[in-house]
C-alpha cells in the first residue's frame, strides 16, 4: 500500500537497480540520494506484497535462498571457540527445511566453560543417519569478525568466502537435489563442524562416533576446481645462541647471526621432494630476529620456517631437513604443531578443472576409507585477508557443481544405501560398502550428467535444464492487516 501511495519512487528506484541486478562491474556507486530512496523502498516492500519480480530486483539477496543464507551465516560472528549461535541457527535453519539435525557438542578444554561449541550433522527427515555420501565444511572463520557487506558483484564479510559460501552452497545444492528427486532423501547428509581454522577439533570429534560415508565432499575455497590434492605442512623454529660482545672484538663473542645465516642458507638450497600432482615441495623462511644493534655481537638469533610438503611425508621432510642442519654449529632446531602429511584427492569425476592446493583442510583430521573431494568456491588468496569477499556468481557455480559431483559419484560407483533406521536410539552398527549384499543402488534414480569433456566453466553452462533453473522465492513478511 504504501508502494503504491508513492508511484513516482518505484519508477525512480527501479532503473539503478535493474542495475544492481545486472550485476555490472565494480566501481559503479549509486548516488547517496538514490541510495537512500532505495532503503526506505526496501522497508515499505517489507509490509506489502509485491510481484516476485520486483522482488527480485528491489532486494536481490533477499529473495535468493542461495544468497540470503549466505548473508545470514556471515552476519553472525564465528571465529573459532566462538561458534554456538551460528551452529544454533544452521540447526534451526535446518530444521525448517526438514532435515533431521543434530548439534554435537565438541569439548573445548582450552575456552571457557561458557563456550558452547557444536558441530552440526543433518540429513533428510525421510533419510538416513548412514547415508552414504557426506556434504561437508566449517563454520568457524578466522578473526577477526569482518561485517556483511552487498556489493554488486561480490558479497563481503568474514567467512564470505572461507567457508561460508562453501555452507550455503552446499545446503542449497543438496535441498535441489531432494526438491528434483535427482537423489532419494537416503543419499546425502550434511556435516558443519568447528575449529576447522585451529586444531581441527571438531572434525577430529566425528572419528569418536562410530560413523563412516563411502564419499565425502569437503567444502573449501579451491576456485570452483576439483582438488588432486594439498600439500602436506611442516612448520619449525631455528633457534642460535652465541655470546654477546663488542663488535670492534668478535673473537670475544660468538655471532648467533652468523650461526642462523649458516642454518637457512642451507634450508634455502635445500633439495625437497616434489611430485608431479602436487608440485614441488616449498620452504618459506617466515621471520627472522637477531641482535641488538650494529656494534654488539648478536647473542641470540631465530627464525620461523613454514615447509608445504608436496611429496614424501612429514616425518621424511623432517629427516632431510634434520640431516642438512646437523652439522651446523649453534643452532637448534624445534617442530612445531600442527603437521601433516600431503593429502591426495579423489578427482575421477568428470567436466571439472582440477586445482593442487597449498592451503590445510580438515581432510586428514576425519578416518575412514571414504573418497575425498575437495571443492568450492572463492579463491584461498582472499580468505583470510581483510577484503576478504565472494563473486556471487561464483556462488551460483558451486551449487551446481556440488550437485555435478553428488551426481558424478553416485554414477561412478554404486554407493551403498543402508536401510533408513530412525527410529534407533543407539548409532546402527558402521556398514562398509563393499559388505553391503542387498544395498540399493542408487545410481538408476540419477540421469547421466550432460558433461562434455572439455572446458569445466564451458561444462557447468550447458549442464542440462535442471542445473539452469535458478529459483527466486519470495520470504518478504506479508503484513495482512
Ligand atoms: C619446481 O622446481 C623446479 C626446480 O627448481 C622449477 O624449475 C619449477 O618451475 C618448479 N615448479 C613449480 C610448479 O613451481
Amino acid at each position: 500500500m504504501r508502494l503504491h501511495s508513492s508511484p513516482g519512487l518505484l519508477a525512480l528506484s527501479v532503473a539503478p537497480l535493474v542495475v544492481h541486478s545486472l550485476q555490472l562491474p565494480f566501481g559503479i556507486t549509486l548516488p547517496a540520494a538514490i541510495d537512500s530512496r532505495l532503503n526506505s523502498l526496501r522497508t515499505a516492500v517489507t509490509q506489502i506484497q509485491v510481484p516476485s519480480f520486483i522482488n527480485k530486483i528491489i532486494d536481490p539477496t533477499g529473495s535468493s535462498p542461495l544468497l540470503s543464507l549466505h548473508r545470514d551465516l556471515i552476519s553472525i560472528p564465528s571465529v573459532t571457540g566462538d561458534e554456538e549461535a551460528i551452529a544454533k541457527f544452521l540447526e534451526s535453519y535446518l530444521l525448517a527445511k526438514n532435515f533431521r539435525v543434530e548439534l554435537i557438542p565438541v569439548a573445548s578444554p582450552e575456552y571457557p566453560p561458557t563456550k558452547k561449541r557444536y558441530n552440526v550433522f543433518a540429513y533428510p527427515a525421510g533419510g538416513s543417519r548412514h547415508a552414504p555420501i557426506l556434504l561437508t565444511s566449517h563454520i568457524d572463520t578466522v578473526p577477526p569478525f569482518l561485517p556483511f557487506k552487498d556489493g554488486l558483484r561480490a558479497v563481503h564479510g568474514r567467512g564470505s568466502c572461507d567457508a561460508k559460501a562453501s555452507v550455503a552452497a552446499q545446503i542449497i545444492a543438496v535441498e535441489e537435489l531432494l526438491a528434483g528427486n535427482a537423489v532419494t532423501e537416503d543419499t546425502l547428509a550434511l556435516l558443519f563442524v568447528v575449529g576447522e581454522e585451529t586444531t581441527g577439533d571438531g572434525m577430529r570429534h566425528m572419528n569418536t562416533m562410530d560413523m563412516s560415508w563411502d564419499a565425502v565432499i569437503f567444502g573449501e575455497p579451491t576456485e570452483l576446481k576439483l582438488a588432486v590434492g594439498h600439500k602436506g605442512l611442516a612448520m619449525l623454529t631455528v633457534e642460535a645462541k652465541g655470546r654477546a660482545s663488542h663488535s670492534g672484538y668478535p673473537n670475544l663473542g660468538v655471532n648467533a647471526n652468523s650461526h642462523l645465516i649458516n642454518a637457512l642458507y642451507k634450508l634455502d638450497h635445500l633439495k625437497l621432494p616434489s611430485s608431479k600432482l602436487l608440485g614441488n615441495t616449498t620452504l618459506n623462511v617466515g621471520v627472522m630476529t637477531g641482535g641488538v644493534a650494529a656494534n654488539v655481537i648478536p647473542a641470540f638469533a631465530s627464525a620461523e620456517v613454514a615447509i608445504r610438503i608436496a611429496a614424501k611425508t612429514f616425518q621424511e621432510v623432517k629427516d632431510i631437513v634434520e640431516a642438512a642442519l646437523k652439522d651446523v654449529e649453534g643452532i637448534e632446531a624445534t617442530w612445531k604443531q600442527p603437521y601433516y602429511d600431503p593429502v591426495i584427492c579423489d578427482h575421477d569425476i568428470e567436466g571439472f578443472d582440477t586445482i593442487a592446493t597449498s592451503y590445510g583442510t580438515d581432510i586428514p583430521n576425519l578416518n575412514g576409507k571414504h573418497k575425498k573431494y575437495l571443492y568450492g568456491p572463492g579463491s584461498i588468496l582472499v580468505a583470510h585477508g581483510d577484503n576478504e569477499k565472494i563473486d556471487k556468481s561464483d556462488l551460483y557455480e558451486a551449487v551446481k557443481g556440488y550437485k555435478r559431483l553428488v551426481k558424478g559419484i553416485l554414477n561412478a560407483k554404486a554407493v551403498a544405501i543402508v536401510p533408513q533406521d530412525n527410529t534407533a536410539t543407539s548409532a546402527p552398527p558402521v556398514v562398509e560398502a563393499e559388505t553391503v549384499v542387498e544395498a540399493v543402488v542408487v545410481s538408476a534414480t540419477v540421469e547421466a550428467p550432460e558433461v562434455p569433456a572439455n572446458s569445466g566453466r564451458e561444462a557447468k553452462n550447458k549442464d542440462g535444464k535442471e542445473e539452469e533453473k535458478v529459483e527466486y522465492v519470495t520470504i518478504l513478511p506479508v503484513d495482512t492487516v
